[in-house]
């Protein structure tokens, strides 16, 4: 097992992770936001390899599928036992432990989600690799499924840095000051508002006016329309479940009737056909 870091005086998190190339972690977690919050002691990440809980001479971690057909599949044994070595670290909760398989089978993975993990103190990350992961962990070991997208990787080890990363960033201390986390895109159901910075003027092109004028209850209301209108263009679906104001509702019928109609959905294809 290797440690990225050190357990610190605040409440600190503690993930682990298992995986078949701990190799693959040591960038992501040795940059940024996510190595500064390890060695502020924050957050506490174990890779541990799933080789390593293996007695044969080989290190053998999967083997055929029962029934036939292509690819291999990853053992439960060495995914059993390493979660059964980490459990004793674990200093309190270890009956709401989340023990989290990505695979693309799983729920998609949201800032609702990240929030969601990021109020408990440990959790457990099991990385999928190959076919598929024996069936019997998802029914006797895991009590989550996350996929981050329907897309096929290679292996959960990307998408379990992308969940760490979602995750660390929320955590009490992480991020320089408590807005940067709360007015990121999604954090209030929208997406965020356009950012700019020096210079004002930049070929030609300007930072909107209202940004310089330095009026705050100006700008407070200029990017939350913003973060209004560019949800509604972009994923429009997240609007209905925002909190908004009734002003801003009534904002968003009138820009909704200004939006061109999409045509409906099956006409192109009838063109086509
Ligand atoms: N493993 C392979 N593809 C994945 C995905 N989309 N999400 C999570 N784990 C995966």
């Amino acid at each position: 097992m290797r440690t990225l870091g050190i357990a610190g005086r605040i409440r600190s998190v503690q993930i682990d992770i298992l995986t078949l190339f701990p190799q693959m972690f040591q960038s992501p977690f040795s940059t940024g936001i996510l190595n500064r919050a390890i060695d502020q002691g924050l957050v506490r990440i174990n890779i541990h390899n799933i080789r390593d809980c293996t007695h044969d001479k080989h290190h053998i971690v999967d083997d055929y599928t029962y029934g036939g057909g292509a690819g291999m599949v990853l053992k439960p044994e060495p995914i059993f036992e390493t979660v059964e070595s980490i459990k004793p670290d674990i200093k309190e909760g270890v009956d709401i432990l989340p023990i989290i398989l990505l695979t693309p089978q799983g729920r998609p993975f949201s800032q609702e989600i990240a929030n969601e993990l990021s109020s408990y103190r440990y959790m457990i990350l099991i990385c999928g690799r190959y076919e598929g992961v024996d069936e019997r962990v998802r029914e006797h070991l895991v009590t989550d499924e996350i996929s981050i997208g329907d897309y096929v990787l290679s292996g959960g080890d990307l998408a379990a840095m992308v969940v760490v990363d979602a995750v660390v960033r929320l955590l009490p201390g992480v991020l320089g000051s408590k807005a940067s986390s709360m007015d990121d895109s999604y954090a209030a159901g929208l997406l965020e508002y356009p950012q700019y910075t020096r210079p004002a003027v930049f070929r030609g092109w300007s930072v909107p006016q209202v940004l310089l004028l330095g009026n705050h209850a100006q700008i407070t209301n200029w990017r939350r329309e913003q973060a209004i209108k560019r949800t509604l263009e972009r994923r429009p679906e997240l609007i209905d479940k925002a909190s908004l104001s009734l002003g801003e509702r009534q904002l968003v019928d009138g820009l909704r009737n200004c939006l061109p109609t999409p045509p409906p959905s099956n006409l192109s294809l009838t063109n086509t056909i």
